[in-house]
């Protein structure tokens, strides 16, 4: 594998509506990043990927963009975020933005023109069908619920968005969106960011035609995911990396949901179109059948299984995976992956753990250093998110009474994420003076950073001390660039595995005992050298055999 400057970083995912308000109007700001980098820097964090912050009208939260090229008043100014670029410039951090192609804002300039005249130059831009018989093309779902089409006021067109109808889906088959795109991308790597994430990405490539199917559900409707053709995206992918990404070296990681299939090897091996990819295998797995009111609870054993497979599926082709326990669209990793007994700073530092010294770049979601858990609400309406909606009224729709489905949206809402960082135990968590914008979480008076500073053994100490060890001089290569191999697979609660080095120097093993028992293993050979450990008196150094009580986790030489 070629060595790339961000091998050995620390990413870090902002959710920039609910990191720092700095002025009280109840909106984390771009100045509030910026008087939280000394944080960031502290924690060891490298790369900061901020969810979009462009100008929108925020029906999906800002992934619903009217222009690329501004930043969101309620966010501050592109001074703001030039001063952003400059500070985490002098700590040595890189700024990663969000990048929303699959479509734009129905308030989006090009789309307002395409309303205006659907048969002209901007029309070209969207996708718009005439509709049959007085329906849509096709009964195409969108990801939100409802139909992925949407009619054309005083017309018998119709325009696709696989997400909100505030979503209309970009046509990348027309090569002035694309030139429109790549001027774009490379214009902000101009003003000096190091990369993009990159939204939703396959969807840009659509079948040649959309056909109606049978319904898959009780409205009638078919799966929108159908008109989606993932080969056609990789030919779009390619020349987009030519004409921005390789020009700057950039870091990009693709929001793509299978990570197991042969096309890794295309999407991020050597010639890959993206640097890295999300590893979704472990969030996958927790998809209902018919949505989050039967979802099913996740397994010890299965979630250690998926995470192993894409572990050694993604090194077997030679890319790089991106590693994440959440983010902005999950609930929190401790509340999902945990089981009930094991939510307390063993389990959060265990599950920390693991995750961190996989192999592949560690992605952080802001809050999770501090192990902030799932927010209760008791109504649908103090959530914002419009999945949530959708999920709660299927829920309610299928029969579940209230109390289940708001129960549901307690396990699985994305707001679970979304919910203020949990600065202090001041009022609002420290987040903002005003009134915050998404109600907080109140389990900020015991879960905060400014408690967690404090105290010596708190997650947020383990975190730093985690990430310092991934990245220490002695271990950072064993750690980046290390072979994963699995260990005691016939240990249903126990996730381990080792980190071998690529020249054989050394040998790491990190094994946690995720169970409610403790767990007897047995190693090839004798632990020289304790790295880490969650529990004080682990005694490991000189055995061969190692018993890990409930929650516990080591990490040894
Ligand atoms: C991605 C984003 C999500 C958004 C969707 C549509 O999945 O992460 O938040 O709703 O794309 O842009
Ligand atoms: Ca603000």
């Amino acid at each position: 594998m070629t060595k790339k400057w961000w091998h050995e970083k620390v990413a870090y995912q902002i959710y920039p509506k609910s990191f720092m308000d700095s002025n009280g109007d109840g909106i984390g700001d771009l100045p509030g990043i910026i008087s939280k980098l000394d944080y960031l820097k502290d924690l060891g964090i490298d790369i900061i990927w901020i969810s979009p912050i462009y100008s929108s009208p925020f029906v999906d939260q800002g992934y619903d963009i009217s222009d690329y090229r501004q930043i969101a008043e309620c966010f501050g100014t592109m001074e703001d975020f030039d001063r952003l670029l400059a500070e985490a410039k002098k700590r040595d951090m890189y700024i990663v933005m969000d990048l929303v192609v699959n479509h734009c804002s129905s308030e989006h300039e090009w789309f307002k023109k395409a309303l205006a005249d659907p048969d002209g130059e901007y029309g070209k831009y969207f996708y718009i069908q005439e509709g049959v018989d007085g329906h849509a093309p096709t009964n195409h779902r969108s990801y939100f619920g409802g139909p992925a089409w949407e009619q054309i006021p005083g017309t018998n067109k119709y325009y696709l968005h696989l997400f909100a109808k505030e979503q209309p889906d970009l046509n990348w088959n027309n090569v002035a969106v694309r030139e429109q795109v790549y001027d774009m991308v490379n214009w902000w790597f101009e003003k000096g960011i190091a990369g993009f994430r990159i939204d939703a990405i396959i969807n840009i490539g659509k079948k040649k035609n959309f056909i109606t199917h049978e319904a898959d559900g009780p409205d009638g409707l078919y799966n929108g995911n159908d008109v989606v053709d993932q080969e056609a995206a990789k030919v779009f992918l390619a020349e987009l990396k030519e004409k921005t990404f390789d020009k700057w070296d950039a870091f990009t990681v693709g929001e793509v949901f299978d990570i197991t299939s042969d096309d890794t090897k295309d999407l991020i091996g050597e010639n890959g179109v993206f640097s890295s990819m999300f590893d979704f295998s472990a969030h996958i797995m927790t998809f209902g059948e018919h949505g989050w009111y039967d979802a099913p609870k996740v397994e010890n054993v299965k979630w250690r299984d998926v995470l192993f497979a894409s572990q050694q599926h993604v090194e077997k082709m030679g890319g790089f995976a991106s590693n994440i326990i959440e983010n902005h669209d999950e609930p929190r990793g401790v509340c999902r992956y945990l089981q009930d007994y094991a939510i307390n700073d063993y389990g959060k530092k265990a599950l920390a753990a693991t995750s961190i010294l996989f192999r592949g770049l560690p992605f952080l979601f802001m809050g999770q250093e501090i192990g902030t858990e799932n927010v209760v609400r008791h109504s649908i309406d103090e959530y914002d998110d419009i999945s949530t909606k959708d999920e709660y009224r299927k829920a309610i729709e299928a029969g579940c009474s209230v109390e289940e489905a708001l129960k549901a949206c307690y396990d699985n809402s994305r707001d679970n994420g979304r919910t203020p960082m949990q600065w202090d135990s001041t009022p609002n968590g420290g987040f903002t003076t005003g009134t915050p914008w998404l109600g907080n979480n109140p389990k900020y008076e015991y879960i905060n950073v400014a408690d967690q500073e404090k105290d010596e053994d708190s997650v947020l100490n383990y975190y730093k001390k985690l990430i310092a060890l991934r990245k220490s001089e002695a271990h950072v290569k064993t750690f980046t660039y290390g072979h994963f191999e699995p260990m005691c697979m016939e240990y249903e609660n126990v996730m381990a595995y080792k980190r071998v080095a690529e020249d054989d120097s050394e040998t790491i093993i990190i094994a946690a005992n995720f169970g409610d028992k403790e767990e007897t293993i047995k190693l090839d050979t004798t632990v020289s050298e304790m790295l880490l450990s969650n529990m004080k008196d682990t005694n490991v150094c000189g055995k061969v055999e190692i018993t890990l009580r409930s929650l516990e986790c080591i990490v040894v030489k």
